[in-house]
């Protein structure tokens, strides 16, 4: 399909800060390439804004290639917008018609606070990370090449699925509960599942799951929405797995 210019009306959710109601501000935008990405059509905005005199919209990215999970945004009722299997960055204009309203607000969860506009502090998701989401490796010379440690196949693979986790958090922006279950189940898969991650596995798991109830976050209920939205198609298998572990550890423990 070649490109084309498309005039679109955009809603959109400002907030000065988590103290602020915030509320939502209309804006209209001509010409706009189809050929474009949407945080393209957004800096679009942003520089009528600024040649407006007006402030331009806070928005989170970095990567701009679906690897960092930074472009949190809430598009027509649907984290990373109407698209499956990818992130806000990735998706393009071409997805919207002329003269369509397109409505964009920020990821709504109790544990990710706005800090401005679109931006939400999702600092809750590194601490649980830090609590238990890494391996000790033996530095002292006598390091094992990964290599050299046989893995079964199936074990492997998802282990490598789990790590496609990039903690963009729209599991949780689009639960109900606002669980993070999905996040902590890949985060504790990718370890649980290789000889790497058995030294750490009980105090692992039984950490971040602590952590992750501390930050705020909901339990799950099985929706399966988190499966649907996220980018990565992180399966509820993790899940499933991490509660597995869970029990075992919590079991071990007594
Ligand atoms: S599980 Fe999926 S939706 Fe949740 S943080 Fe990871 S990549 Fe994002
Ligand atoms: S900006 Fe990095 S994943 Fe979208």
């Amino acid at each position: 399909m070649s490109a084309q210019n498309i005039n679109i009306k955009l809603k959109i959710w400002r907030q000065q800060s988590d103290k602020d109601k915030g509320n939502f501000e209309h804006y209209s935008l001509n010409e706009v390439s189809t050929a474009s990405s949407f945080l393209e059509m957004l800096d679009q905005l942003n520089e009528q804004l600024i040649n407006e005199g007006k402030e331009p919209i806070a928005f989170d990215h970095d990567c701009r290639e679906g690897i960092c999970g930074m472009c949190s945004l809430y598009i027509n009722g649907r984290p990373h917008g109407p698209d499956t299997g990818i992130t806000t960055c990735q998706l393009h204009m071409r997805s919207f018609k002329d003269g369509d309203t397109i409505v964009i607000e920020p990821w709504r969860s109790t544990a990710f606070p706005v800090i401005k506009d679109l931006i939400v502090d999702r600092t809750a998701f590194d601490r649980i990370q830090h609590a238990g989401g890494f391996v000790s490796v033996n530095t002292s010379g006598n390091t094992i090449d990964a290599n050299a440690i046989p893995i079964p196949k199936d074990d492997a693979d998802d282990s490598f699925a789990a790590a496609a986790c990039i903690g963009c958090g729209a599991c949780v922006a689009t639960c109900k509960n606002g669980s993070a279950m999905l996040f902590v189940g890949a985060k504790v898969s990718q370890f649980a599942l290789l000889p790497q991650g058995k030294t750490e596995a009980k105090r692992r798991v039984l950490n971040m799951v602590k952590q992750m109830d501390e930050e705020g976050f909901g339990n799950c209920t099985n929706t399966g929405a988190c499966e649907v939205e996220c980018p990565k198609g992180i399966s509820l298998e993790n899940i499933a797995r991490m509660n597995r572990e869970y029990l075992c550890a919590g079991a071990s423990e007594k």
